[in-house]
């Protein structure tokens, strides 16, 4: 992908999303955080790409997928008025098929348009595929450091704040006072990424948030998390419950242990 096909896609997204916005405001506040969302993680996307020296063209294929990879969101939200996936659609596979149908890759060679679909399709299941073609495989492990990496600055900003119900889909059914799930903390001791079945309380998700350091795939990512304190940041908002700070230091522990603390 050179830079003016890249351009391409970077104007037909802007058009998509401002054609599909209706005249509502609570559905174009939501619209936009999803807006600014996905420029985010195409930034995260490309600085990754970059710091790996990945090709040129390489680069331009992450920054798009990047772009791209929640475009599923915007007519998820139109038609459901809900970002939550169970009680709608799954909006990676929305995103496959909104941007199939769009033909805006139909230019770029065949195993580009892959990478970036699968990368669409790929980036919010719990885990990759076993299935996954290799050559496809390091674009989705780049979306989902890049999202993660974006989903962190966004759950710091709702829990400093305390705007919760701007994001629904994350904090849907939190009991905000509740104690700690012991399967919970049994999961992230583990080092296992903390189910969201065990998640019931605010404690609970922040073990879950917490967890994700062990689905990072790239040790650039963790780069990034520590030149943008993203760790200590999560961690000085957690509640001051014993487990909570148990999983911080097994977490901590672990990021030393593989040289990314
Ligand atoms: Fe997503």
């Amino acid at each position: 992908m050179n830079i003016n096909q890249l351009k391409v896609i970077k104007k037909w997204f802007h058009a998509y999303v401002e054609d599909i916005t209706p005249d509502n405001d609570k559905l174009i506040h939501l619209i936009r955080l999803k807006y600014d969302h996905s420029l985010h993680v195409a930034e995260n996307s490309r600085l990754i790409a970059e710091g790996m020296k990945w090709l040129k063209s390489d680069i331009n294929v992450a920054e798009a997928l990047g772009l791209l990879h929640d475009v599923g969101r915007f007519s998820q939200v139109v038609e459901y008025r809900t970002f939550y996936d169970p009680d709608s659609i799954n909006h990676g596979e929305r995103g496959f098929k909104v941007v199939g149908e769009s033909g805006i890759l139909s230019a770029l060679p065949q195993n580009e348009q892959m990478k970036i679909l699968d990368g669409i399709k790929f980036h919010n299941l719990i885990t990759i595929p076993q299935y996954v073609n290799s050559a496809r495989l390091r674009f989705v492990k780049l979306i989902r450091d890049a999202d993660k990496l974006d989903i962190y600055r966004i759950i710091y900003d709702t829990v400093k704040t305390k705007i919760f119900e701007e994001h629904p889909e994350i904090f849907l059914n939190i009991d905000f006072d509740g104690p700690i799930n012991p399967a919970a903390l049994a999961q992230i001791l583990n080092k296992e990424t903390v189910s969201y079945r065990n998640v019931k309380s605010f404690k609970d998700f922040c073990l879950n948030q917490l967890s994700w350091m062990y689905d990072i795939n790239y040790s650039l990512t963790f780069r990034l998390i520590s030149e943008r304190e993203i760790f200590k940041k999560v961690t000085a908002i957690l509640p001051e419950d014993n487990g909570v700070q148990k999983a911080v230091r097994s977490v901590h522990a672990y990021m030393k242990k593989e040289g990314k603390g």
